[in-house]
């Protein structure tokens, strides 16, 4: 059971975020108005946000101001809702249904889907490159380039790539894990890292934060793919069992379910055991880790 603390962060930064969003993102007007319509249908009103909630943990650990981890938290939230959009088209996982609505491709169409997905990764950059985000350039710079990397071809759109060319394939434990690091452990990675970096933090809490939740990462994952398989479409708000009628190499398939929830468990621990350095102030993200492998959606 999460404390109520913990359960209070979550929903405030899940409304701070909400209400950046909604202030960042363009409003639709002119004939491109059903691109900026499909963006705020993708990425407003959904989600646990937690990976926002990692951004913003990361950076109160160092006292940043709201305003400030709220932009960065809305950035990558922009990149993960770009994630979602894509991965849900009929060439990917071709899925009906994203938080609980019909995804992007459904309620509008592909064309719409695909260009939304575009504007929303690009929209990340812009946020984070604005001097609102931080007055110190080096800074901004350091927030892009840890977030392209997170994004890209070594992180996100490759883990993409790979799940998508081993679908009816048997990958063995190590090429699965990697996967599953680069396709959701890099962008979770990055948003607890993002918070140390606006907080100029030092290299070694940088370091530490960074481990924390490279480890969650990969845990999250294994607790979405334990999900994908037990728990029904209308909690998770997306179809459930698409995994096994698509063939994907899971940690369910590999490890059956006893053990993918032992290494869940075990990663959660040593994600953990990487906050040493930090005080109580870090115990919100200790919960977090104990909320990625009990949460139900
Ligand atoms: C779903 O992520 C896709 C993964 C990378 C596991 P979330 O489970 O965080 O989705 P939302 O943002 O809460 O909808
Ligand atoms: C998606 O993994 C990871 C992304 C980078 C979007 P899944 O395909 O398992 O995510 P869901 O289950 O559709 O949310
Ligand atoms: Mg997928
Ligand atoms: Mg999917
Ligand atoms: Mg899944």
């Amino acid at each position: 059971m999460a404390s109520l603390a913990f359960e209070k962060a979550l929903t405030e930064t899940a409304a701070g975020v909400e209400r950046t969003l909604d202030h960042l993102l363009p409003r639709p007007q002119g004939p491109e108005a059903r691109v900026i319509e499909a963006m705020r249908y993708g990425a407003l009103n959904g989600g646990k946000r937690f990976r926002a909630f990692l951004a913003h943990q990361g950076a109160k650990l160092f006292a940043m101001d709201d305003e400030r981890s709220l932009r960065l938290a809305a950035a990558i939230e922009c990149v993960h809702a770009y994630s979602l959009v894509h991965d849900d088209l009929p060439c990917m996982d071709d899925d009906d249904m994203r938080r609980g609505k019909p995804s992007v491709h459904r309620a509008f169409d592909e064309a719409t889907a695909v260009l939304a997905g575009d504007a929303l990764l690009t929209l990340a950059f812009e946020i984070l490159a604005d001097p609102a985000t931080h007055e110190d350039a080096r800074v901004r710079a350091d927030l892009v380039l840890g977030l392209s990397r997170a994004a890209g071809a070594l992180g996100m759109v490759g883990g993409q790539m790979i799940d998508m060319a081993s679908a009816g394939e048997d990958l063995a434990i190590g090429p699965l894990t990697r996967m599953h690091q680069l396709k959701t452990g890099a962008l979770i990675a990055f948003s607890c890292e993002g918070g140390a970096i606006l907080g100029h933090a030092s290299p070694s809490a940088r370091q530490a934060l960074h481990a924390y939740a490279h480890d969650l990462g990969l845990a999250y994952q294994i607790a979405d793919d334990l999900l994908d398989e037990a728990g029904d479409s209308a909690a998770l708000g997306k179809t459930a069992g698409k995994d096994k009628s698509q063939g994907k190499a899971t940690f369910l398939t590999i490890l059956g379910e006893e053990r993918a929830r032992a290494q869940a468990s075990l990663l959660a621990d040593q994600a953990v055991a990487h906050l040493e350095m930090f005080d109580d102030r870090a115990d919100i993200l200790r919960e977090a880790a104990s909320f990625v492998i009990n949460r139900r959606a």
